[in-house]
């Protein structure tokens, strides 16, 4: 039986516990399971024998999990197989989720993550401490959320030479972009409603600023390309200074403006981009995609839903069935 825990009971985890809660789509692709924990920044339910998702849930929505074992106690003294670590990003210091996934691969558990914070900051001591204790370190879900982009690139493309990845990393710049593109607002107004509607957080500087995108782009560029980058790497301009009339000069000769970041051997850079209408890169609203380069089989082009609750827990599912499933299929 396959023991896991939930380290994070936000929007993420809690979606995972969703999915996991439906045992009869899940237990034919990895057979038994149990949820073993779950803890959010103030308190954990856990149990050795598998804790009930719904109750979980349900307790969270109350507000807070009751007090109980911290996240660290809880990796420390209880026995599981995979870690989901769902804890918020700082690609500043990684934590808290560094420490988490250091401690959970250091003893001997998988560790599944949407973080993007602990790969930024550490994806080659992380990634060597996984091989070292012959555990799986995943991230699909770092990177344009439901979109299959990592395992794609890394297993589906075997063999080939990647030379470029480029694509849309951010969806709330794309919403931002292509309302722009179709309505002729401005920057700021299409912001304020983006935040009414909740497309955008309040705090959306990472998001249009580039940041994001860039951290994205180094989870990438190191995991995928086999590059060692760092943030500092990534040359960075973000889309706060696009003007309608911008929009107007691009459209007049066939372009429109997207949030591109691309990572090549020339080197790792996120920028606004003047791109073909008719591309596939010319996406419009909240979806990201990638155009892979590669030398064998060209060009691989996918599109998907960058984030969400239920979106993002998606492949977080995914990298569990590829680490236990049947690989068969
Ligand atoms: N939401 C998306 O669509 C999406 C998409 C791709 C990637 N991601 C990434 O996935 C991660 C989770 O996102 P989210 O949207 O679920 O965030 P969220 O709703 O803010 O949830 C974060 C969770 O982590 C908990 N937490 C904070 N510090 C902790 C600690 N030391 N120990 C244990 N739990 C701790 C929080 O506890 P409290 O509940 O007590 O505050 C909360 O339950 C983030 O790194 C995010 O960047 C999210």
């Amino acid at each position: 039986m396959i023991k896991i825990a939930i380290l994070g009971f936000g929007a993420v985890g809690q979606g995972v516990a969703e999915i996991l809660a439906d045992r009869e789509r899940i237990e034919r692709w990895i057979g038994r399971y149990e949820v073993v924990a779950v803890a959010d920044s103030k308190g954990s339910i856990y149990s050795e024998d598998g804790i009930s998702l719904k109750n979980a849930i349900e307790a969270k929505k109350m507000g807070n999990l009751p007090e109980g074992k911290s996240t660290m106690e809880i990796i420390e003294e209880m026995d599981f197989d995979v870690a989901i670590e769902a804890t918020p990003t700082n690609i500043d210091t990684g934590e808290p989720g560094l420490t988490h996934i250091k401690a959970c691969l250091n003893k001997g558990s998988h560790v599944i993550t949407s973080n993007k914070g602990p790969l930024v900051v550490a994806y080659r001591e992380l990634a060597e401490i996984a091989e070292r204790k012959k555990v799986r370190l995943a991230f699909e879900a770092t990177i344009g959320g439901a979109m299959p982009l990592i395992k794609l690139a890394k297993r589906d493309l075997a063999g080939n030479e990647i030379t470029s990845i480029k694509g849309i990393l951010n969806g709330t710049c794309n919403y931002i972009l292509s309302r722009m593109e179709q309505e002729r607002l401005s920057y700021n107004q299409i912001l304020g409603e983006a935040k009414e509607l909740r497309i955008a957080e309040a705090n959306v500087s990472y998001d249009v600023e580039g940041i994001d995108s860039a951290a994205k782009l180094v989870i990438l560029a190191n995991a995928v390309m086999g590059m060692n980058a760092t943030f500092s790497d990534v040359e960075i301009v973000g889309i706060t200074s696009i003007t309608p009339e911008a929009f107007e000069i691009a459209m007049e000769k066939g372009y429109t403006i997207r949030l591109i970041a691309e990572a090549s051997r020339e080197g790792l850079r996120v920028s606004p981009r003047l791109v073909p209408l008719h591309h596939p890169l010319a996406v419009r609203g909240t979806f990201n995609a990638v155009l892979i380069q590669t030398d064998l089989a060209k060009e691989v082009f996918v599109i998907g839903r960058g984030a969400g609750k239920i979106e993002t827990a998606s492949a977080i599912i995914s990298d569990l069935i590829d680490i236990y499933g049947d690989r068969t299929y």
